[in-house]
Parts: C-alpha cells; structure tokens; sequence
C-alpha cells in the first residue's frame, strides 16, 4: 500500500506519507525535495508546531516549477522554459512509472463489464469492485470493524484513500487519451493521463436541453467547439444562450496551455476553453487540483463534474461553496481555472469577461438537463414499482433504509445542497473535510467517483459506504444498492 499513514489524531496535519514519496521522486534533484523528505522522514509533533511547519513549508515549497516572467535579470526565459521542457520531459517516464505503482497499489483495473448495463448513449458501464482490499482482509470483515479497530490494523484500502495527481508539485489540466487525439493541442508533454478508458464516461456525452425534452440529444455524436457550436444550436436556442455557448467553447489562457513561455504544451496556445473539461456539458474525466488549499502538496485532485443539472443545485465546487452559477463562472475564468492564484492568471494572459456576459454563459449552463430516467416517478423522484426489477427495489429500500444514504442524497435531485464531512481520518487516512454532496441522478454516466475520482466504478461506492458508515450491508443488498443506483 502506497498511501498508508499511521493512526494518529492528528493525521489531517501530517504530510500524506505516499504523496512525499511521489514527490520525492519527481523532485530528485531538486531543492524541494530536500524540503519534503527530511519532513517525512522525521516524527512529528503535534499542535502549534505542525502549523507552523505547514505554514513554513507552504513558503518553502514553491507551488510551479519555473516562473519565466520571475526570471532573474540577465537569464534568458526562453532558454530556461527550454531546459525546463527538457527535463520534464526526461522525467516523464518516471513520473508515470511511479503513478502507475500507486494505481496498481491500489485498484485491479481491469475493465469489467456486463451485458445491456450501459450509459446513456450505450458505452459499457465499467462493473466493479475495482480497489484492492489490504492483505487478508474480505469486505464484510472491515464493514464490522470499529474505524479505531481499522486504523490501528492499517486495514483502510488504499482506494478509498486520496487519489494523487499524477504530478502533484505541478498539477494542472489533465486531459484523457481519448480526447487528446481528436484534440492534440491538449498534450502535454511533462504528463499522461492515468486511468484506462473503460472507466471514463462515454466521449461524446450526449446532451439534453431543457427546453427541448422531445429532441432527446441534441449533440448530434459531435463534440461542441467554436467551430460546429453555430451549427448544431442555432435556432435551438435564443441569442443570449448561443453567445453565452461561443463563449464556453472560447479558448481561454491557462496555467498550462498559453501563448508564454512558460506553458506545457509543445507549441503556444490560445489557451482551453470551458467545454474542454466540461465536454458537451458533462465530463470525460478530465483532472486538475483544487484552487482552494495550500501548501501545494495538500491540493487536492479534482475530476470534472458534470454541468447537467446545475439549474437545481445551489452550491459550487467541492470547497468553495459558491453561491451562484455566475460567480463561479467568472471565477474559473479569472484565476486561469483552478490555481487559486489571480497574479499568476494574469501574467499567462487574463481575458475579464464583463458580467453581462457572464450572464450569458451561466444561462446557457442553466439549460442543460439530466439524461433520461425512464424509472423514476416524475413525482417523486422515487422509482415507479411497475418499471423497476426486484432487485431495484430493494436496492431503494436500503437506499432510504438500512443503509442510510437518503440522509444526504434526497430525492427528487438525490443530493441536500449542503457540504459533509465523512471523516476518514477516523479511520487512519489523511482528512478531506468537508466536501459538497453530489448528485446521483445520471451517476452512472460519470465514473470515477468522489471528487478526485478515487472510487472506478459504482460498486466501490458501494464498498466505500459500506465500510465508512459501518452499514454491515450483505453480498445481495450492495449489489441491489448499485443496481438502484445504475436507475437514477
Ligand atoms: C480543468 C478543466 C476545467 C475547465 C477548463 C473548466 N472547468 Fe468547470 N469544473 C471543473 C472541475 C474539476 C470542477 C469541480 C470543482 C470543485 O469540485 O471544486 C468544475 C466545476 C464547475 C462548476 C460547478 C459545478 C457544480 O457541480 O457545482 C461550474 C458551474 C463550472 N465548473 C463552470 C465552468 C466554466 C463556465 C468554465 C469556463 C470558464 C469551466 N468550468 C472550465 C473543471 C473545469
Ligand atoms: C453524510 C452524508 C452522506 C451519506 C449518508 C451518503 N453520502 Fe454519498 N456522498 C456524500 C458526499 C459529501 C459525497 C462527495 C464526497 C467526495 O467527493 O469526497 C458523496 C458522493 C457519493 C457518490 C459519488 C458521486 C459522484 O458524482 O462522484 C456516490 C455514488 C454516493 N455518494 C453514493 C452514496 C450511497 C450509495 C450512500 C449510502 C450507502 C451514500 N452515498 C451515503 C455524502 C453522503
């Protein structure tokens, strides 16, 4: 197991003993390195001293590897974003070898699937458990298991622990292959993509308008850009809404895909547009880090969510909790998408968007609805009983019952516009606090799952629940729960 951490009541401050790792990897050579390793090589204290260290760290720890706009006089940035491509690129190897340890830690990835249970638009739904258990352990033992019983055996999977960016002391937008080779001004060139395929929602999702149910989807197979987006909308939409849709298929300059110097992608960029991660408003796994913490190694990944359904839900972002549409919006757009840094957007190139026009682009957001659920009751949200198969409906049973999951995913939207904090620090692994209860209509056209698609399949979920709220679910009831879930 590479994310392991031993118990202790302090484990949210500590540094994630598998990321320091990593990070020691990436950064042999580097100034860094000596930073993180000699922290995790020594025990640590608890209280006002671990802040501190964090607080010092934060400073030490350099959040980007190269800055040539900081360039000292006389250097020549040109030559140093060369040489830095240079290494990055030497590195790669490693830094994926390494990643691809800490996946094969943690899950048996390969691609399971099972006859007619498909996505909406029929691409396979990837059938799990995928995560490893530690050795010895079955499922329905540490579901029986207290969290102290758990930490103090080190049993918690590695899976259900914080997945990693494949770089964390870089980050930045990580584009899967799939996309990439119909887009390769979105490779890059210090960093592949990590999970295979069959674990990623279908590409091109389809897309459904609220305004037009009887048109089904109306993606028409392709891909939404700024060159077919005229095409496929106009006349489906009023003006507001298609200038609102030419601005999210607008490119815009990013962290790592800019027109400077100091970028990762082989040539200059006008940058990434927000359909980009959010392809034809819903996802294909495209992964980043939160803007919202720091120090660097702290960050958190971030999977793209889904825009379909936004005009129900009332917070925004796993952390932030923004109130509106708008604002995170303009947000995403201002800081280069996801760096929490203003300055540094600035310097790779800031477009401001008037808020007239940010208007328009939260309308067009506000338009896209869930993927049918032929199931469900439109009254209720709850499924209707000469629809659903037996198993359904026990897996509804336990989903309102024994297993407790209504208590944050309440029908008809399946979620409480609130945010939770599940804790897994209780059970020896590093701390996410609080985190924004997702939606489980249409889950099953967005795998991975949680926020940094830790969980590959939806039967993981099932696992994970199971095993953190000590529900002691059997063998029939978790697969009921999933099989409930594959109808929202
Ligand atoms: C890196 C790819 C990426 C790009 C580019 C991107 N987003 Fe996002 N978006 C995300 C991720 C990841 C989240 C989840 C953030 C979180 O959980 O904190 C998100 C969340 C959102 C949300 C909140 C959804 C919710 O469920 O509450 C909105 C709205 C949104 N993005 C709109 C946009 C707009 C508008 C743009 C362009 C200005 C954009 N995004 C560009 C990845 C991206
Ligand atoms: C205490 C509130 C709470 C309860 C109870 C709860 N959930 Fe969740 N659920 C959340 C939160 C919060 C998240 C997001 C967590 C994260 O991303 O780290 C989530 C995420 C999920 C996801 C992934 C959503 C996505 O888009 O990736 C699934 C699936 C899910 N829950 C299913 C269940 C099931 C099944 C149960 C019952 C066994 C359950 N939940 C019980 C709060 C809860």
């Amino acid at each position: 197991m590479t994310d392991q951490q031993p118990p202790s009541q302090n484990v949210s401050r500590r540094p994630h003993a598998g990321h320091a790792l990593l990070i020691m990897a990436l950064l042999v050579g580097c100034s860094l390195a000596t930073v993180w390793s000699s922290e995790s090589a020594s025990p640590r204290d608890k209280g006002d001293r671990d802040i501190q260290d964090t607080k010092q760290k934060g400073a030490e720890g350099v959040d980007f590897s190269y800055d040539v706009f900081g360039a000292p006089p006389g250097q020549d940035p040109q030559r140093i974003a060369e040489e830095v491509k240079a290494k990055d690129k030497a590195d790669k190897p490693a830094v994926m070898a390494q990643h691809a340890k800490i996946l094969q830690d943690r899950y048996q990835l390969d691609c399971r699937s099972k006859d007619g249970v498909v996505m909406t638009k029929g691409k396979p739904q990837p059938i799990g458990p995928t995560v490893k258990l530690p050795n010895g352990a079955t499922w329905d033992q540490l579901s029986k298991l207290s969290p102290e019983d758990i930490a103090a055996k080190d049993l918690f999977p590695a899976g259900f622990r914080r997945l990693p960016h494949v770089k964390p002391a870089v980050g930045g937008q990580v584009f899967p292959d799939v996309q990439t080779k119909q887009f390769p001004r979105l490779i890059r060139f210090d960093v592949n993509f990590d999970l295979p395929d069959c674990f990623l929602p279908e590409f091109p999702p389809p897309i459904f308008l609220t305004t037009h149910p009887e048109l089904g989807d109306v993606s028409q197979g392709e891909v939404l850009t700024a060159e077919n987006f005229d095409r496929l909308f106009r006349g489906l939409v009023t003006p507001v809404q298609l200038d609102g849709l030419r601005m999210l298929v607008t490119q815009f300059p990013q962290e790592e895909f800019n027109a400077t110097h100091d970028r990762k992608s082989e040539k200059p960029s006008l940058g990434v547009s927000c359909l980009d991660c959010h392809v034809n408003f819903h996802t294909t796994g495209q992964f980043h880090l939160n803007p919202d913490t720091r120090p660097q190694r702290d960050r958190l990944r971030l999977d793209t969510v889904s825009l379909r359904g936004l005009f129900n839900q009332q917070i925004h972002g796993s952390k932030r909790s923004l109130r509106s549409v708008e604002d995170f919006t303009e947000f995403e757009q201002r800081t280069a998408y996801f760096n929490g840094d203003h300055i540094r957007a600035i310097k790779k190139g800031m477009n401001i968007i008037d808020r007239v026009v940010v208007a328009h682009m939260a309308q067009i957001q506000n338009m896209i609805d869930m993927p049918p659920a032929p199931k469900l009751d439109p009254m209720t949200g709850r499924l209707m009983r000469n629809k659903a198969t037996e198993q359904e409906i026990r897996g509804e049973e336990l989903f309102f019952g024994k297993a407790r999951c209504a208590g944050c995913h309440q029908p008809p939207w399946y979620m409480d516009q609130q945010m939770h904090d599940l804790k897994l620090e209780r059970f020896g692994a590093q701390a996410d606090g609080p985190i924004k209860t997702f939606t489980l209509r249409g889950i099953k056209d967005s795998p991975p799952y949680l926020h940094d698609g830790r969980l590959p399949t939806l039967e993981d979920t099932v696992e994970f629940f199971n095993v953190v709220g000590g529900l002691q679910l059997t063998a029939e009831d978790k697969a009921a729960l999933a099989a409930f879930l594959r109808a929202l």
